[in-house]
């Protein structure tokens, strides 16, 4: 038996008998995500960590995902297997600061079309946009879901704004999801200046020389990727919205603008189409934390739990569930 088919094993027989699942987000390593009994996107994965009735989850992705499975799920033992497994944007804003707003915001003006810098927390803009409700993308932490009034993810966000009784809404963290919403919606969209480094990387020139390179091939770009290459692309979506774009058009190529762990699963499913990534460097760090070793460790000794304080448990989860109803 290879190391690896012994890691296997014994991952599967701790997982029978701690009557664990194991959910692993689309950018996770080949071999982790083969280990996984669900693999999928932001929203698909916390709909399986709101629903499982297994007693431990062990949630191969980053830190705010297992936050989520926490606080949708309290009474199930979270487990992120790689403790340091974090998301950059979601550090980029926080719930709430320690500066004096009035001095803060003296002569400070919004107008449309702003980007809120980090100098100002969720509940700065808050006090600046009062009775505007806030939309927060998954990939932020659960103090700053508790300070939301629902979330969403790049799979549901522009239904979600579509959802809200109200023609002006913050959207945190991420600007160029932002962008993408107000795009798509005839609301105000009031936006942060977030971004993730692994989608802000590929610039238009990426594209120009994926089609000179694969002319036949459709562009199928994240949310997360800059307006310049959201508008050149031939579909914008989630990962799994991908996955699932790519097995129901008729097209035999497609460059892939995200995270380029997604290769693995269009590769299987598609055997027979092309994928090219839109840059081969388009790697997330922290999702690659991730292995088989540190998932059998998790499993042994029951290490990383996640556990949310009620206290923000509580207002995060009502951000979550009034997503999660939104079909
Ligand atoms: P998805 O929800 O589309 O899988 O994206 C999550 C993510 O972290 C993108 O960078
Ligand atoms: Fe965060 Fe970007 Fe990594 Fe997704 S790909 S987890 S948004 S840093």
């Amino acid at each position: 038996m290879t190391e690896k088919e012994e890691l296997r094993r014994k991952i599967f027989a701790l997982k029978k008998e701690k009557n664990a699942i194991i959910l692993a987000h689309n950018y996770q390593r080949d071999e982790v995500q083969d280990i996984a009994d669900y693999r999928g996107d932001s929203l698909e994965l916390s709909r399986i960590a709101a629903d499982t009735d297994c007693d431990v989850i062990v949630f191969c992705g980053v830190h705010f995902m297992a936050e989520s499975a926490s606080i949708l799920s309290p009474d199930k033992t979270v487990l992120l297997p790689e403790i340091s497994a974090g998301c950059p944007m979601a550090d980029m804003i926080a719930a709430d600061s320690a500066r004096n707003a009035r001095t803060q915001f003296a002569g400070f003006e919004y107008h449309e079309g702003f980007t809120y810098p980090p100098e100002f927390s969720l509940k700065d803009i808050k006090k600046l946009h009062p009775g505007v409700p806030v939309v927060t993308y998954v990939n932020t932490t659960a103090e700053v879901k508790a300070e939301s009034d629902i979330c969403c993810t790049s799979a549901n966000a522009v239904k979600i704004v579509e959802s809200l009784d109200s023609d002006k809404v913050i959207c945190i963290p991420d600007k160029n999801l932002s962008a993408w919403i107000a795009r798509n919606t005839k609301k105000e969209v009031i936006a942060w200046d977030g971004f993730c480094h692994v989608h802000e990387r590929a610039t238009a020139d990426d594209v120009k020389s994926a089609r000179e390179a694969h002319p036949d091939a459709l562009v199928l770009a994240h949310p997360e990727c800059r307006m310049e290459i959201l508008e050149m692309a031939d579909h914008v979506t989630s990962t799994s919205g991908m996955l699932r774009y790519a097995q129901s058009s008729d097209a035999n190529e497609f460059i892939i603008g995200t995270e380029t762990g997604l290769m693995y699963k269009l590769k299987s499913d598609n055997p027979d189409k092309s994928f090219y990534p839109l840059r081969k460097d388009m790697i997330c760090p922290n999702m690659k934390k991730t292995s088989l070793n540190s998932v059998l460790h998790c499993l042994e000794t029951e290490t990383y739990k996640i556990k949310v304080p009620e206290e923000i448990r509580v207002p995060a989860k009502k951000a979550l569930d009034r997503m999660l109803e939104v079909k």
